[in-house]
Protein backbone atom coordinates (compact mmCIF):
# COMPACT_ATOMS: atom_id res chain seq x y z
CA UNK A 1 0.00 0.00 0.00
CA UNK A 2 1.28 3.27 -0.42
CA UNK A 3 -0.05 6.27 2.13
CA UNK A 4 0.61 10.04 1.75
CA UNK A 5 0.80 12.32 5.26
CA UNK A 6 -0.70 15.51 4.61
CA UNK A 7 -3.27 13.97 2.51
CA UNK A 8 -5.85 16.92 2.51
CA UNK A 9 -3.55 19.70 2.42
CA UNK A 10 -2.52 21.57 -0.81
CA UNK A 11 0.32 19.04 -2.13
CA UNK A 12 -0.88 16.02 -0.64
CA UNK A 13 -4.75 16.46 -2.33
CA UNK A 14 -2.84 17.15 -5.68
CA UNK A 15 -0.70 14.18 -5.26
CA UNK A 16 -4.06 11.69 -4.80
CA UNK A 17 -5.34 13.25 -7.47
CA UNK A 18 -2.61 12.00 -9.74
CA UNK A 19 -2.03 8.90 -7.80
CA UNK A 20 -6.02 7.58 -8.44
CA UNK A 21 -5.13 8.15 -12.16
CA UNK A 22 -2.42 5.76 -12.11
CA UNK A 23 -3.01 3.19 -9.55
CA UNK A 24 -6.10 1.43 -7.78
CA UNK A 25 -7.88 3.39 -5.23
CA UNK A 26 -7.18 0.26 -2.27
CA UNK A 27 -3.78 0.55 -2.83
CA UNK A 28 -3.84 4.15 -1.23
CA UNK A 29 -3.93 4.90 2.22
CA UNK A 30 -4.35 9.11 2.77
CA UNK A 31 -3.88 9.98 6.23
CA UNK A 32 -5.24 12.83 7.31
CA UNK A 33 -5.65 14.82 10.78
CA UNK A 34 -9.40 15.35 10.12
CA UNK A 35 -11.45 12.93 8.29
CA UNK A 36 -13.77 15.28 7.25
CA UNK A 37 -11.79 17.51 5.18
CA UNK A 38 -11.19 14.68 2.53
CA UNK A 39 -14.77 14.23 2.26
CA UNK A 40 -15.21 14.57 -0.83
CA UNK A 41 -13.00 11.40 -1.36
CA UNK A 42 -15.16 9.39 1.31
CA UNK A 43 -16.57 7.47 -1.54
CA UNK A 44 -13.50 6.74 -4.22
CA UNK A 45 -12.50 3.62 -2.45
CA UNK A 46 -9.14 5.00 -0.92
CA UNK A 47 -8.57 4.48 3.10
CA UNK A 48 -8.74 7.22 5.02
CA UNK A 49 -7.05 7.12 8.20
CA UNK A 50 -7.05 9.44 10.43
CA UNK A 51 -3.47 10.38 12.62
CA UNK A 52 -2.14 13.15 14.08
CA UNK A 53 1.69 14.18 14.28
CA UNK A 54 1.68 14.95 17.59
CA UNK A 55 0.41 11.66 18.17
CA UNK A 56 2.79 8.94 17.47
CA UNK A 57 0.64 5.80 18.29
CA UNK A 58 -2.55 7.25 15.89
CA UNK A 59 0.81 7.36 13.36
CA UNK A 60 1.85 3.71 13.77
CA UNK A 61 -1.68 2.91 13.53
CA UNK A 62 -2.16 4.96 10.00
CA UNK A 63 1.01 3.41 9.04
CA UNK A 64 0.49 -0.45 9.43
CA UNK A 65 0.77 -2.02 6.44
CA UNK A 66 2.35 0.33 4.47
CA UNK A 67 4.75 0.03 1.99
CA UNK A 68 6.05 2.53 0.53
CA UNK A 69 5.10 6.44 2.52
CA UNK A 70 5.21 9.98 0.86
CA UNK A 71 5.96 11.79 3.86
CA UNK A 72 4.92 15.61 3.18
CA UNK A 73 7.04 17.95 5.47
CA UNK A 74 4.77 19.21 8.62
CA UNK A 75 3.15 22.85 8.20
CA UNK A 76 4.27 23.55 11.72
CA UNK A 77 7.24 25.59 12.93
CA UNK A 78 10.33 25.39 14.94
CA UNK A 79 10.70 22.33 17.58
CA UNK A 80 6.94 21.46 16.68
CA UNK A 81 8.14 20.58 13.34
CA UNK A 82 11.41 19.15 14.21
CA UNK A 83 9.28 16.65 16.92
CA UNK A 84 6.06 16.09 14.12
CA UNK A 85 8.45 15.04 11.32
CA UNK A 86 10.75 13.04 13.63
CA UNK A 87 7.22 10.84 15.20
CA UNK A 88 6.32 10.30 11.49
CA UNK A 89 9.56 8.66 10.46
CA UNK A 90 9.71 6.40 14.02
CA UNK A 91 6.35 5.39 13.01
CA UNK A 92 7.26 4.22 10.12
CA UNK A 93 10.33 2.36 10.71
CA UNK A 94 8.04 0.63 13.76
CA UNK A 95 5.57 -0.01 11.40
CA UNK A 96 8.19 -1.63 9.02
CA UNK A 97 7.31 0.91 5.93
CA UNK A 98 9.96 -0.15 3.37
CA UNK A 99 10.15 2.97 0.78
CA UNK A 100 9.67 6.61 1.39
CA UNK A 101 9.56 9.59 -0.32
CA UNK A 102 10.05 13.11 1.65
CA UNK A 103 9.49 16.14 0.72
CA UNK A 104 12.61 18.41 1.71
CA UNK A 105 13.55 21.80 0.31
CA UNK A 106 16.32 22.60 -1.64
CA UNK A 107 19.38 24.06 0.01
CA UNK A 108 18.92 21.83 3.56
CA UNK A 109 22.46 22.93 5.21
CA UNK A 110 24.11 23.51 8.49
CA UNK A 111 23.95 27.25 7.33
CA UNK A 112 20.66 27.95 5.87
CA UNK A 113 18.97 31.16 7.00
CA UNK A 114 15.81 29.33 6.13
CA UNK A 115 14.07 27.79 9.39
CA UNK A 116 12.58 25.03 7.74
CA UNK A 117 16.32 24.16 5.86
CA UNK A 118 17.18 22.51 9.66
CA UNK A 119 13.83 20.71 9.77
CA UNK A 120 14.37 18.97 6.58
CA UNK A 121 18.06 18.34 7.17
CA UNK A 122 17.36 16.53 10.32
CA UNK A 123 14.42 14.54 8.98
CA UNK A 124 16.77 13.68 6.10
CA UNK A 125 19.15 12.88 8.52
CA UNK A 126 16.85 10.19 10.04
CA UNK A 127 15.43 8.30 6.91
CA UNK A 128 19.10 8.06 5.88
CA UNK A 129 19.65 5.88 9.64
CA UNK A 130 16.83 4.36 9.00
CA UNK A 131 17.36 1.81 6.54
CA UNK A 132 14.29 3.02 4.32
CA UNK A 133 15.29 2.99 0.70
CA UNK A 134 14.07 6.88 0.04
CA UNK A 135 13.92 9.45 -2.73
CA UNK A 136 14.14 12.92 -1.46
CA UNK A 137 12.62 16.11 -3.13
CA UNK A 138 14.46 19.32 -2.64
CA UNK A 139 11.49 21.16 -3.48
CA UNK A 140 12.07 24.99 -4.23
CA UNK A 141 9.37 27.50 -3.81
CA UNK A 142 6.02 26.77 -5.40
CA UNK A 143 4.78 29.08 -7.61
CA UNK A 144 1.45 29.25 -5.11
CA UNK A 145 3.82 30.88 -2.48
CA UNK A 146 4.23 34.26 -5.08
CA UNK A 147 0.64 35.83 -4.36
CA UNK A 148 1.62 35.06 -0.61
CA UNK A 149 5.00 37.13 -0.98
CA UNK A 150 3.69 40.04 -2.78
CA UNK A 151 0.27 40.21 -0.86
CA UNK A 152 -1.78 43.51 -2.37
CA UNK A 153 1.24 43.64 -5.24
CA UNK A 154 -1.21 41.07 -6.99
CA UNK A 155 -3.58 44.29 -7.35
CA UNK A 156 -1.19 46.84 -8.35
CA UNK A 157 2.72 44.91 -9.10
CA UNK A 158 4.19 47.15 -6.45
CA UNK A 159 6.24 44.72 -4.78
CA UNK A 160 7.95 45.39 -1.17
CA UNK A 161 9.71 42.41 -0.25
CA UNK A 162 13.44 42.04 1.52
CA UNK A 163 14.74 39.76 -1.03
CA UNK A 164 17.62 41.98 -2.25
CA UNK A 165 18.21 41.07 -5.54
CA UNK A 166 18.01 37.26 -4.71
CA UNK A 167 16.56 34.61 -7.75
CA UNK A 168 14.07 31.89 -6.75
CA UNK A 169 13.71 28.76 -9.40
CA UNK A 170 9.96 28.21 -8.61
CA UNK A 171 7.99 25.36 -9.36
CA UNK A 172 4.27 24.50 -9.67
CA UNK A 173 2.78 22.69 -7.19
CA UNK A 174 0.75 20.70 -8.91
CA UNK A 175 3.94 19.71 -11.03
CA UNK A 176 5.48 18.60 -7.87
CA UNK A 177 2.58 16.18 -7.01
CA UNK A 178 2.04 14.62 -10.67
CA UNK A 179 6.60 13.89 -10.21
CA UNK A 180 5.90 12.63 -6.71
CA UNK A 181 2.77 10.54 -7.72
CA UNK A 182 5.34 8.88 -10.72
CA UNK A 183 7.54 8.08 -7.82
CA UNK A 184 5.35 6.82 -5.68
CA UNK A 185 3.74 4.33 -8.30
CA UNK A 186 7.42 4.03 -10.17
CA UNK A 187 10.10 1.50 -9.65
CA UNK A 188 11.72 0.84 -6.15
CA UNK A 189 13.29 4.03 -4.72
CA UNK A 190 16.49 4.27 -5.00
CA UNK A 191 18.40 6.43 -2.19
CA UNK A 192 18.43 9.24 -4.49
CA UNK A 193 17.76 13.23 -3.62
CA UNK A 194 16.69 15.26 -6.20
CA UNK A 195 16.73 19.54 -6.77
CA UNK A 196 13.13 20.15 -7.74
CA UNK A 197 13.21 23.45 -9.28
CA UNK A 198 11.58 25.14 -12.32
CA UNK A 199 13.02 25.71 -15.43
CA UNK A 200 13.78 29.62 -14.39
CA UNK A 201 15.07 31.58 -11.62
CA UNK A 202 13.27 35.02 -10.99
CA UNK A 203 13.90 37.84 -8.50
CA UNK A 204 11.26 39.57 -7.18
CA UNK A 205 11.84 42.58 -9.91
CA UNK A 206 11.60 40.14 -12.31
CA UNK A 207 8.50 39.15 -11.04
CA UNK A 208 7.01 42.90 -11.14
CA UNK A 209 8.38 43.04 -14.58
CA UNK A 210 6.03 40.23 -15.03
CA UNK A 211 2.92 41.87 -13.40
CA UNK A 212 3.75 45.04 -15.68
CA UNK A 213 3.47 42.74 -18.97
CA UNK A 214 0.67 40.43 -17.90
CA UNK A 215 -1.56 42.51 -15.88
CA UNK A 216 -0.65 45.75 -16.97
CA UNK A 217 0.71 47.63 -13.84
CA UNK A 218 2.33 50.42 -15.22
CA UNK A 219 3.57 51.15 -11.27
CA UNK A 220 4.82 47.67 -11.59
CA UNK A 221 8.40 47.31 -9.34
CA UNK A 222 10.16 45.59 -6.76
CA UNK A 223 10.95 47.74 -3.41
CA UNK A 224 13.40 46.29 -1.64
CA UNK A 225 12.67 46.90 2.09
CA UNK A 226 14.56 46.46 5.41
CA UNK A 227 14.22 42.92 6.96
CA UNK A 228 13.22 44.64 10.26
CA UNK A 229 10.54 46.79 8.52
CA UNK A 230 9.37 43.45 7.21
CA UNK A 231 9.22 41.67 10.23
CA UNK A 232 7.30 44.78 12.03
CA UNK A 233 5.21 44.73 8.79
CA UNK A 234 4.34 40.59 10.02
CA UNK A 235 3.88 41.67 13.20
CA UNK A 236 1.43 44.50 12.61
CA UNK A 237 -0.32 42.07 10.18
CA UNK A 238 -0.93 39.97 13.36
CA UNK A 239 1.50 37.73 13.18
CA UNK A 240 3.17 36.26 16.40
CA UNK A 241 6.62 36.47 16.81
CA UNK A 242 7.89 32.79 16.08
CA UNK A 243 5.55 33.01 12.38
CA UNK A 244 7.01 36.44 12.10
CA UNK A 245 10.64 34.70 12.36
CA UNK A 246 9.62 31.95 10.10
CA UNK A 247 8.86 34.70 7.07
CA UNK A 248 11.44 36.49 7.65
CA UNK A 249 14.12 33.65 7.50
CA UNK A 250 12.32 32.97 4.09
CA UNK A 251 13.12 36.09 2.76
CA UNK A 252 16.70 36.13 4.48
CA UNK A 253 17.35 32.92 2.72
CA UNK A 254 15.75 34.10 -0.70
CA UNK A 255 18.36 37.32 -0.58
CA UNK A 256 21.06 34.46 0.54
CA UNK A 257 20.45 32.88 -2.77
CA UNK A 258 19.31 29.71 -1.22
CA UNK A 259 16.97 29.29 -3.68
CA UNK A 260 18.76 30.40 -6.88
CA UNK A 261 19.37 26.94 -8.60
CA UNK A 262 17.95 25.29 -10.96
CA UNK A 263 17.79 21.82 -12.22
CA UNK A 264 16.21 19.68 -15.07
CA UNK A 265 14.72 16.52 -12.13
CA UNK A 266 11.00 17.83 -12.44
CA UNK A 267 11.40 17.42 -16.13
CA UNK A 268 12.54 14.26 -15.56
CA UNK A 269 9.90 12.86 -13.39
CA UNK A 270 7.33 14.79 -15.48
CA UNK A 271 8.61 13.54 -19.11
CA UNK A 272 7.89 16.95 -20.14
CA UNK A 273 8.89 20.56 -19.39
CA UNK A 274 7.46 21.76 -16.27
CA UNK A 275 5.16 24.97 -15.97
CA UNK A 276 6.98 28.02 -15.93
CA UNK A 277 6.33 31.44 -13.54
CA UNK A 278 5.22 33.64 -16.30
CA UNK A 279 2.19 30.86 -17.34
CA UNK A 280 1.55 30.73 -14.11
CA UNK A 281 1.13 34.30 -13.43
CA UNK A 282 -1.00 34.80 -16.76
CA UNK A 283 -3.39 31.98 -15.31
CA UNK A 284 -4.04 34.48 -12.34
CA UNK A 285 -5.04 37.39 -14.44
N1 LIG B 1 8.01 24.75 -1.26
C1 LIG B 1 7.16 25.67 -0.86
O1 LIG B 1 7.02 26.76 -1.45
C2 LIG B 1 6.28 25.41 0.31
C3 LIG B 1 5.29 26.33 0.64
C4 LIG B 1 4.47 26.04 1.70
C5 LIG B 1 4.67 24.88 2.43
N2 LIG B 1 5.65 24.02 2.09
C6 LIG B 1 5.90 22.77 2.80
O2 LIG B 1 5.29 21.75 2.02
C7 LIG B 1 4.27 21.09 2.78
C8 LIG B 1 3.11 20.80 1.88
O3 LIG B 1 2.63 22.02 1.33
P1 LIG B 1 1.08 22.26 1.23
O4 LIG B 1 0.91 23.46 0.37
O5 LIG B 1 0.38 21.00 0.88
O6 LIG B 1 0.74 22.65 2.74
P2 LIG B 1 -0.72 22.62 3.42
O7 LIG B 1 -1.77 22.79 2.39
O8 LIG B 1 -0.64 23.59 4.54
O9 LIG B 1 -0.85 21.14 4.00
C9 LIG B 1 -0.28 20.76 5.20
C10 LIG B 1 -0.87 19.42 5.60
O10 LIG B 1 -0.30 19.02 6.84
C11 LIG B 1 -1.37 18.60 7.69
N3 LIG B 1 -1.03 18.77 9.08
C12 LIG B 1 -0.70 19.90 9.74
N4 LIG B 1 -0.52 19.65 11.04
C13 LIG B 1 -0.76 18.32 11.22
C14 LIG B 1 -0.75 17.47 12.34
N5 LIG B 1 -0.43 17.92 13.57
N6 LIG B 1 -1.02 16.17 12.16
C15 LIG B 1 -1.34 15.69 10.93
N7 LIG B 1 -1.39 16.45 9.83
C16 LIG B 1 -1.10 17.75 9.98
C17 LIG B 1 -2.50 19.52 7.32
O11 LIG B 1 -3.72 19.02 7.85
P3 LIG B 1 -4.84 20.04 8.40
O12 LIG B 1 -5.60 20.50 7.20
O13 LIG B 1 -5.65 19.21 9.32
O14 LIG B 1 -4.13 21.18 9.09
C18 LIG B 1 -2.40 19.47 5.81
O15 LIG B 1 -2.96 18.30 5.32
C19 LIG B 1 3.97 22.05 3.93
O16 LIG B 1 3.51 21.33 5.06
C20 LIG B 1 5.31 22.70 4.17
O17 LIG B 1 6.16 21.87 4.95
C21 LIG B 1 6.45 24.25 1.04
Amino acid sequence: MIAITGANGNLGKATLSFLLKKTQPENIVAIVRDADKLSDYAGSGICIRVADYEDQESLERALTGVHRLLQISASATGVRALAQETRVVHAAVKCGVKEIAYTSTLFPEESAHFQAAHICRNTEALIRQSGMRYVFFRNSMYHETIPLFIGEAMGDGRIFYPSGSGRVSFASRKDIAEALSNVLTGPAFDNTTHDITGPEMLSFADIASELKNIAGYPEAAHTDISPEDYRKGLLGFGLDEEEAGFYASMADSIRAGEFAKTHTSLEGFLGRKPLGVQEYLRGLF
